[in-house]
């Protein structure tokens, strides 16, 4: 695996005629990163990870300087994997005239997620446009698990062509621990009895498939999920983020962040909501 940890040593490195599948990452791989790999690996000729901890998209007070970083590890996972390109820069190479950000995520940026972590949107996509501008790639391929960036990125390439082209989105399912806990890079961070907790996040989302009503779906999922996760918020949403009203039939994406000890954890689950004939 080539490792590249400048622009012009990546430049170097990515090939001519080839498709591109990029898959960005912070590193601290797990399974579902190596899912994405998959993904990038099925469909295209030629696959670039990166690992960058981007300082833009965490507010102060959060845990950029506590996010683990295990490059070695991470990059015996890559080779194992058969990546091609491991880009690894640092922030000089990622931002030489320093720290702006130059993406807005615009109004969809604001809630949920960004409700909670102001700026955090804006900062994910000025890094991830700024990685594709270096990269280049014709498949993009990112997790399901983080359901508002998916939205912003895929909104982003509607609207902006990378190096002159239409770049794909790829999105790949979320991956789960047996007891039903979302892979992340910051399960790490639970002790023993916080992991059990954690494990009912899930539990939450899926106790609330097949309810009658959007009422019922989140006060099911309510008392499933253990009280000692700390609910930031618990919302029935749209493809396009929106709320859902009360009245809704059909399908709806459940979102749901909360605190277990000190650790953010947010996950979600398509659900379908069908009132009885
Ligand atoms: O999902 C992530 O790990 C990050 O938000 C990303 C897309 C690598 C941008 O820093």
């Amino acid at each position: 695996m080539i490792v590249a940890r400048t622009e012009s040593q990546l430049r170097v490195s990515l090939p001519k005629g080839l498709r591109i599948g990029f898959v960005p990452t912070m590193g601290a791989l797990h399974k579902g990163h190596l899912s994405l790999i998959e993904i990038a690996k099925q469909n295209t000729d030629f696959v670039v990870v990166s690992i960058f901890v981007n300082p833009l998209q965490f507010s102060a007070g959060e845990d950029f300087d506590k996010y683990p970083r295990v490059l070695d590890q991470d990059i015996s996972l890559l080779e194992a994997a058969n990546v091609d390109l491991l880009f690894a820069p640092d922030s000089e190479a990622i931002y030489p005239n320093g720290q702006v950000v130059t993406e807005s995520a615009g109004e969809l940026g604001t809630h949920f997620e960004g409700e909670s972590r102001p700026g955090h949107f804006d900062g994910m996509l000025t890094v991830v446009k700024r990685l594709m501008d270096l990269v280049r790639p014709d498949v993009a391929v990112f997790g399901q698990k983080d359901a508002q960036q998916v939205a912003l990125v895929r909104e982003l390439l509607k609207h902006e062509k990378i190096a002159g082209k239409q770049v794909e989105l790829g999105v790949g399912p979320t991956l789960r621990e047996d007891s039903g806990l979302a892979l992340s890079s910051r399960n790490r961070y639970l002790s023993a009895s916080e992991r059990q907790i954690a494990g009912t996040i899930s539990k939450g989302l899926f106790a609330a498939n097949g309810s009658g009503s959007r009422e019922e779906a989140l006060s099911r999922a309510k008392a499933a999920i253990h009280p000692e996760a700390r609910l930031e918020y618990l919302e029935l949403v749209d493809e396009g983020f929106q709320p859902v009203k009360s009245d809704f039939q059909g399908k709806a994406l459940m979102i749901v962040a909360c605190k277990v000890g000190t650790t953010r954890l947010i996950d979600n689950h398509m659900v379908e909501i069908e009132r009885e004939a």
